[in-house]
C-alpha cells in the first residue's frame, strides 16, 4: 500500500511555555519534528507534508537539513486547520495518509507497519493505550465530585492513518473541527480501529514531558567518545590558523595543509568516535591536492560522516597546549567556528588552552600540540532513518 503523510508541526506550544515552540526544541540532540519526520519517512511515506507555523521556515529548514522526501505547508489557527492545508498541498494519488503530531517525536516503523495492516479492514486506524488510573471529575475550586469509569475509555494517540478518500471527504467538511481526526471520520460512519499505542508516542505538551522523553529514548542510544591529537612544528610566518581561527604570531605553524592542530585533532577525535579511521586516511597528505588546504574542509568532512551514520555530534573539548600565542582572548571566536563548522550549538563546544610549563616541545616553542574529545549519540530508535539523510 502506498501511503504518505501530514505532519502538523504550526502550533504554538502554549502548555510548555517556552520561547521557541516545543516541536523546534531538541530532545536526545535533535529537534522534536526532526525525529517525528525521520520516523514517517523511515516508515515507509512516500512524501511527507511537514504543516509550520507563519515565519518558521528558517527553523524547519535547519531542522530538517540533510533529510529528502518532505515539503512544507503553512498551517492554521488550530490543529484542525493545519491538517486541512497539509493534505490540500499532499499528492493524493496514494491509498492511504498518515496524520501525525510533531510534538509525539518517537514514532517507529513498527507502529506504521501496525496501522497501515489495520487499514485492510477499516477506513481509519489509530494507536490507543488504556487508561489506567482511576478518572476523576472536579469542579474549579479542585473539590472532587465523582469518579468517572474508564472501561472502554483510551487514550489516542498518533500517528493515525486512513483510506485517502475517507480522511479527504472528512476533512471536505466545511466545519470539520476536532483535536482528533478520526473523530472526523467516526462522524461519517467511518470505521476506524485502535491498534495497541506506545508510551514512545506519548505528546510533548508540558514542560517535565520532555524530562521523561530524555528518559524513555535513553536505551534507545549509543553514546560514543573519541580522542585525538595533532602537533605541528613553527618555522617562519606572520601568523597561525587555530581551531579555524587566523591569529597573528611571529611564526607560522609548518605542515601539508594549513597545520591548524585544533582542527586536525578535532577531526580525528570525530572519526575515533565513528571508528572510521584517521585525518591520514581521508586526506592523505601525500596527496597535492590538500598542500596548503583550510582544515575546516578535514572537520567538515568528519561532520558530514556523523551526521551520514545517523550520529548527533553533542558534545566537543579541544585543548590547545603552548606557550605562544594567547588563545583566551580569541577562545569565543573559536568556539563559535568550530560550532558553524560542525553545525552545532556554541553550548556543546569547548575550547581550552595550557602550557606546558617551559618543559618539553611546547614548552621550548618549537610547536603546538591539540588534544580534543568528541562525544556523539547514534540513536537506535530507528533502523532505516539514515536511508534518507544525504550526504
Ligand atoms: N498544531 C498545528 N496547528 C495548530 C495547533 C497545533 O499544527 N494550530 C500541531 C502542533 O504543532 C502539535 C500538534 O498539532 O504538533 C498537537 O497539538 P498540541 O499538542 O496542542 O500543540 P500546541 O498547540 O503547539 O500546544 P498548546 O496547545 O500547548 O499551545
Ligand atoms: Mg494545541
Amino acid at each position: 500500500m502506498r501511503y504518505s503523510a501530514v505532519l502538523v508541526a504550526a502550533g504554538r506550544g502554549e502548555r510548555m511555555g517556552s520561547d521557541l515552540p516545543k516541536q523546534w526544541r531538541q530532545i536526545g540532540g535533535r529537534p522534536v519534528a526532526r525525529w517525528a519526520l525521520e520516523g514517517l519517512l523511515a516508515g515507509g511515506c512516500t512524501e511527507v507534508v511537514v504543516v509550520i507555523g507563519q515565519d518558521h521556515e528558517p527553523l524547519a529548514r535547519a531542522a530538517f537539513a540533510g533529510l529528502s522526501g518532505w515539503r512544507l505547508a503553512l498551517g492554521g489557527a488550530t490543529r484542525s486547520v493545519s491538517v486541512k492545508n497539509g493534505l490540500a498541498a499532499l499528492n493524493p494519488d496514494v491509498e492511504a495518509i498518515l496524520v501525525h503530531d510533531a510534538a509525539r517525536p518517537f514514532v517507529r516503523s513498527s507502529h506504521i507497519a501496525a496501522l497501515i495492516a489495520a487499514l485492510g479492514e477499516a477506513d481509519g486506524a489509530l494507536p490507543a493505550l488504556p487508561v489506567p488510573d482511576t478518572l476523576k471529575r472536579a469542579d474549579a475550586t479542585g473539590r472532587a465530585t465523582g469518579a468517572v469509569a474508564r472501561d472502554g475509555l483510551f487514550r489516542a494517540q498518533t500517528p493515525q492513518a486512513f483510506r485517502t478518500k475517507a480522511l479527504l471527504d472528512a476533512y471536505a467538511e466545511p466545519s470539520a473541527e476536532a483535536t482528533d481526526d478520526a473523530a472526523l471520520v467516526e462522524a461519517r460512519g467511518g470505521v476506524v480501529r485502535l491498534v495497541p499505542g506506545d508510551p514512545l508516542l506519548n505528546k510533548l505538551t508540558y514542560p517535565e514531558d520532555f524530562d521523561l522523553a530524555e528518559v524513555m529514548i535513553a536505551p534507545h542510544r549509543r553514546v560514543r567518545v573519541g580522542q585525538g591529537f595533532d602537533a605541528h612544528r613553527f618555522g617562519p610566518g606572520e601568523a597561525v590558523w587555530l581551531c579555524g581561527v587566523k591569529l597573528d604570531h611571529d611564526q607560522s605553524l609548518i605542515g601539508h595543509s594549513d597545520a591548524d592542530v585544533g582542527l586536525h585533532a578535532l577531526t580525528d577525535a570525530v572519526l575515533g568516535a565513528l571508528s572510521l579511521g584517521d585525518i591520514g586516511d581521508h586526506f592523505p597528505p601525500t596527496d597535492p591536492q590538500w598542500k596548503g588546504a583550510p582544515s575546516d574542509l578535514f572537520l567538515r568532512h568528519a561532520a558530514r560522516l556523523a551526521r551520514q551514520s545517523g550520529a548527533v555530534i553533542t558534545q566537543v573539548d579541544v585543548t590547545l597546549i603552548c606557550e605562544a600565542p594567547k588563545i583566551k582572548p580569541h577562545r569565543q571566536a573559536m568556539r563559535a567556528r568550530l560550532a558553524e563548522i560542525l553545525g552545532m550549538d556554541i553550548d556543546g563546544v569547548s575550547v581550552k588552552a595550557t602550557t606546558t610549563e617551559g618543559m618539553g616541545f611546547t614548552g621550548r616553542r618549537e610547536g603546538i600540540a591539540a588534544q580534543a574529545l568528541a562525544t556523539l549519540e547514534i540513536p537506535t530508535l530507528r533502523i532505516g532513518a539514515r536511508n534518507h539523510v544525504q550526504p
